[in-house]
């Protein structure tokens, strides 16, 4: 059975992951799939999601990715399964506004979970699912992975700096990995989008009607724009997605200006 796994699949970039993969239009990524599995812990609207595109196609997984049992759990179900996992998408992420001292241990302590000790667990589970059958084909055809990290991950940010450190280790690792499975023809596509249209700013400042504002209002982009980009540079086998101008500038920009510049510059925006 050929699949594909989302995680974080029942809103924002997840969800629209899942709605493009039953267009089966991306046939290098492994398209038709026997199944796409859909993974978060909102179980009501994975069913929704199910119902609206794909009954048939779609199994859904409710589970709390920081969950060990959870964790173990999607272990078992792969090794009752065995499945050949043609593609990868680790979108479940979540990071909370703020400075650190007046955080919570509980957010800290979730933040590291899923975007971290999560996303690499679950790919390593996966991988075994992933390797025989990248060994027998060509690197065109071989399984994808994509990890979604974010521009955040390109400099530590005062105000986000646990959610910015989290998705510098997705990059870091992301790059690694691909760099590692490449012999096994396994392309690893770390995403680094900038703002986005989804609840993640809801989920970070704990406010159902919170939407980006000043700088960072006038970045923000779509998931409509974001998620076929993604699906094609996964489909190239590309290393990295910088996605819209703004995050290229910033990536350059993290790249050739002292960091210390940088911090002061964020520090006065707190
Ligand atoms: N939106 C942005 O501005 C932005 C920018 C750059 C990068 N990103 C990154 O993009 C990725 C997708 O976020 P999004 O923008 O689509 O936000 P979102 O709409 O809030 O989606 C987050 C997804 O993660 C799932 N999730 C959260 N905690 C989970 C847990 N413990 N176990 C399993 N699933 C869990 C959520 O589902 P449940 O609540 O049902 O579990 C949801 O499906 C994240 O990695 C985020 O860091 C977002």
């Amino acid at each position: 059975m050929n699949i594909a796994i989302v995680t974080g699949a029942s809103s924002g970039m997840g969800e629209e992951f899942a709605r493009q993969l039953v267009s089966n239009q991306y046939a290098l990524l492994g398209a038709p799939f026997d199944e796409i599995w859909l993974i978060a812990r909102s179980e009501d609207k994975l069913s929704k999601i199910k119902t609206e595109i794909g009954p048939d196609k779609v199994r859904t997984v409710p589970l709390d990715l920081t969950d060990p049992s959870s964790i173990e759990r999607f272990a078992g179900l792969l090794s009752e399964t065995k499945p050949t996992i043609r593609l990868l998408i680790n979108s479940a992420g979540m990071g909370k506004n703020g400075v650190f001292a007046e955080q919570k241990v509980t957010d800290t302590q979730q933040a590291i979970s899923l975007n971290c000790s999560a996303l690499s667990t679950v790919t390593q589970i996966c991988l075994p699912y992933m390797i025989s059958y990248g060994e027998s084909v060509g690197k065109k055809q071989g399984p994808r992975i994509i990890n979604i990290a974010s521009s955040a991950g390109f400099l530590p940010q005062p105000g986000f700096a646990i959610y910015a450190a989290t998705k510098s280790f997705v990059i870091s690792f992301s790059r690694a990995l691909h760099a590692e499975l490449k012999s096994k023809h396994i392309s690893v596509t770390c995403v680094c989008p900038g703002p986005c249209d989804t609840n993640f700013i809801k989920v970070s400042k704990n406010d159902p009607d919170a939407a980006f504002t000043g700088f960072k209002a006038k970045f923000v982009t779509s998931v409509d724009k974001l998620i076929p980009a993604s699906l094609r540079a996964a489909g190239k086998c590309k290393s990295m997605l910088v996605f819209g101008f703004g995050q290229k500038c910033l990536h350059l920009a993290s790249k050739i200006l002292p960091t210390r510049w940088i911090l002061f510059f964020e520090s006065k925006m707190l």
